[in-house]
Parts: structure tokens; sequence; C-alpha cells
């Protein structure tokens, strides 16, 4: 079964492990977006960058034979998951999304739900504030004209300095955190406030944990919506998935779902 895995996130990387196993079922092709400098690769056929749009994505799909698409990308990543859904909707191909859920307050939380990037740098408002930014190294042309907090930017990888505002301190840095840490970290630095996007998972959840512990607020970056897909949460579900449609290969039409 030749299979596109659309990667870039910790559950993707779960998939190619499993993947790896399984190659005298499964065809597959690992595609990233190119965004991370030093990514972690996996020991199956990858490409790397983007297709070009619905229309690319969906001639890529046709001349590679492909079956199957597995949608692995980031929430955040809402248009390479809307261009998988038109590509497969007009190739007739499989699609399924893997997506962890998001994450949600506890008792002790003090988080501010905002809907995107802008109004989540208006909610710092304008007295000064140490802010703890970790939205990634896209998205903070908002933040540059909101006062004059100062911030510290977490990321993986460096940004354009252009994109920075004014007297922005870096911290490189890849997850997992763990709690202890996360909390040494919000101490030390005096940290106010942390602006986040709701990604999810385990990785980088121990910031939320630290920030209950001492009281701090969190500005919530909530998912921005998507074209609806058939979706499972984690890898061993998409196998398993894979699995019984590659087991299906082989019956007539009217045993298949
Ligand atoms: N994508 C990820 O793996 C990833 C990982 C971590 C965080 N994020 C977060 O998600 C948000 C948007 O990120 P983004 O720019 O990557 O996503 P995006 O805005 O959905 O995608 C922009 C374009 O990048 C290309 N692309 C994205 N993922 C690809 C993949 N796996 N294989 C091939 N091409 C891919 C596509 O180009 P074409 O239209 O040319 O096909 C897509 O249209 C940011 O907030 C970012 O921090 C994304």
């Amino acid at each position: 079964m030749r299979v596109l895995v659309l990667g870039g996130t910790t559950e993707a990387r779960q998939l190619y492990a499993a993947l790896e196993q399984r190659t005298d079922r499964f065809a597959v092709t690992v595609s990233l977006a190119g965004a991370t400098r030093a990514p972690v690769l996996p020991r199956l056929d990858v490409r790397i960058g983007g297709f070009g749009g619905v229309d690319g994505l969906r001639a890529w799909l046709v001349a590679h034979h492909v079956e199957v698409v597995i949608d692995a990308t980031h929430p955040f990543a809402v248009q390479m998951s809307n261009h998988a859904v038109a590509a497969c909707t007009q190739a007739h191909v499989r699609l399924l999304r893997v997506q962890r859920p998001g994450w949600t307050p506890v008792v002790g939380d003090r988080w501010t739900r905002v809907p995107d990037m802008q109004a989540a740098a208006d909610a710092l408002g304008t007295t000064p504030r140490r802010v703890l930014l970790t939205v990634g190294r896209k998205d903070l042309l908002p933040f540059h004209h909101v006062g004059r907090h100062d911030w510290l930017l977490r990321c993986v990888d460096a940004p354009d300095p252009a994109l920075l505002p004014a007297g922005t301190r870096l911290l490189l840095a890849r997850g997992p955190f763990d709690e202890a840490g996360e909390e040494a970290l919000l101490r030390r630095e005096r940290i106010d406030v942390i602006v986040t996007k709701n990604s999810g998972g385990t990785a980088t959840q121990a910031k939320l944990a630290a920030a209950r512990r001492l009281g701090l607020g969190v500005i919530m970056v909530e998912r921005p919506p998507v074209a609806p897909a058939e979706t499972v949460t984690d890898a061993t579900a998409t196998m398993a998935w894979l699995e019984s449609l590659s087991g299906l290969c082989g019956k007539p039409a009217h045993e298949k779902p």
C-alpha cells in the first residue's frame, strides 16, 4: 500500500518508527515542510518542501500512485491540512488525520483563551510585563506593537531577526521539557505571563503545570479551524487503521467499507 505521511510532529515520528517495521506491507514516503533546520529523519523515503498548493499535491499523489495520506502535521499547520483534504478528495485518495487532543484548563490554571496571535498580543495589555513567548518563530509580528514588555522567546530554531519584537532575548531549545526545569526557568527569568499555542501533547505541557504552581497567567492561543477529516489521536490508532485498511485490499468490493 502506497502511503504518504505529512510529518512534522511527535506523533509522526512515533508513526515512522512503527512503519519502519512494516516495509513489507507499506511503501511510505514522509513529507516534511523543510522548516526545521535539523529534522529527525526516519529510515523511510523522505521528501522535503511544499508541493505547490492543492494542485501540486494532487499531481504528486497521482504521479506516485498514492493510496492513503496520513496528515500528521502540527495542529496549527491548517493550510497543509486543508490542502490535504482538498487534494485527497479530488484524487479519490483515503485521508486520515492524526491530531493529539488540545490542552484543557484544570483547577488552579489562570488561562486567558484567545482565538489567534493578534488577540494574544492584545491580551498582554500595555503595562510592561516579563513574557515567555512559546508560539514558534513564525508568528511574532503581532507582538511588535503591544507595549514595552520584556520578551523571552523560546523556540527550536533561531527566527529571522527582523521578526523579533525589540529587545527580545532568545532561548533555543527543543522539548520535551520537565516541570522542575520549567519552574526553574520561570523563577530565574521572573516571568509574569506565558504566551503559548494550544499545541497539546506532553512534550511542552510542563510549562503549564509550572505556571499553575507559581500562580502565573497563561495566554492560550486556541487552534484555528480546519476542514473536517477522519481523525485519530495517536500513532497506535493510525497503525491500526492502516493495518485494517490494508487487510481489506484483497477483499471483494462489497466487503469494503
Ligand atoms: N508543518 C509542521 O510540521 C509544523 C511543525 C511544528 C509547528 N508548526 C506550526 O504550524 C504553523 C504553520 O506552519 P507551517 O507553515 O508548517 O504550516 P502551513 O501554514 O499549514 O503550511 C504552509 C505550507 O508549507 C508546506 N508544508 C507544510 N507542511 C508540509 C509538509 N509536511 N510537507 C510538505 N509541505 C508542507 C505547504 O506548502 P505547499 O502549499 O507548497 O504544498 C503548505 O501549504 C506555525 O504556527 C508553525 O509553528 C508546523
